[in-house]
């Protein structure tokens, strides 16, 4: 069967993940989760006092990219990969409300998206591989067979973070959630390099009330279609 390429874009928790998991393993393609790989950077500036609430110090975070190597390992009990950071697996450090306040300050440097934005390219030069993000179908694979882009209301995907974060025990509450729903929302769609934007071939799914199983057998039909028609 043919081998395509897959972009999922979208704004935050519209369950771009869980839609781009399923498909990879149905059509046994890689997967490749960008959000991560932002997250994954936006910790290491943690972890190295160069963000705060109060300070960005945007210039050392970009002095210090050639010392971020980013790498996804795939965990075979999991079923997907997880993402490691100079060879520390950060999957769970990378999920928090503290990185989330942070990460789209990072994604903001274009030095940060040029880095990354290569890496992924490289990743995708075989094809078979579903990858999401913000600029996947715009950015990173224009030349993609389909693209996707996932809405939902931002009260729907806020309430949809909160139990997941509850579920793991992070003590957070159902407005904070909204509010960084929100804000990370205005900062994706509103910055200079890349901003969230539908690809004009994009085919845009509202999942506000779609299940996950009828999402998934939309976006199978979409696959098909594609295959067949080349
Ligand atoms: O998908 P996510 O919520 O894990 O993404 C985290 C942040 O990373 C999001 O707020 C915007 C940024 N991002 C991006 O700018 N470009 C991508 N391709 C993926 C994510």
């Amino acid at each position: 069967m043919k081998k395509i390429t897959i972009a999922i874009d979208g704004f935050s928790s519209t369950g771009k993940s869980t839609l781009a998991k399923q498909l990879a393993k149905e059509l046994e393609y890689v997967y490749v989760d960008t959000g991560a790989m932002y997250r994954a950077v936006a910790y290491f500036a943690m972890q190295h006092s160069l963000i705060s609430a109060d300070f960005f110090k945007k210039d050392a975070l970009i002095e210090g990219l050639s010392d971020i190597r980013l790498e996804f390992r795939f965990n075979s009990d999991l079923g997907f990969a997880e993402m490691f950071l100079n060879d520390e697996n950060v999957e769970k450090q990378i999920r928090t409300i503290e990185v989330s306040n942070f990460v789209s300050k990072v994604a903001a440097v274009s030095e940060v998206r040029a880095k990354l934005v290569e890496q992924q390219q490289e990743m995708g030069t075989n094809k078979a591989i579903v990858m999401d993000g913000r600029d996947i179908g715009t950015v990173v694979f224009p030349n993609a067979e389909l693209k996707i882009f996932m809405t939902a209301s931002a009260e729907t995907r806020a309430q949809r973070r909160f139990d997941e974060l509850q579920q793991k025990g992070d003590n957070v509450t159902y407005e904070e959630v909204l509010k960084n729903v929100m804000d990370r929302d205005y900062m994706d769609t509103h910055r200079e390099d890349s901003p969230l934007v539908i690809a004009d071939d994009a085919i845009e799914i509202d999942n506000s009330y779609l299940n996950k199983e009828e999402q998934f057998a939309a976006v199978l039909e979409l696959v098909n279609d594609v295959v067949k028609l080349d």
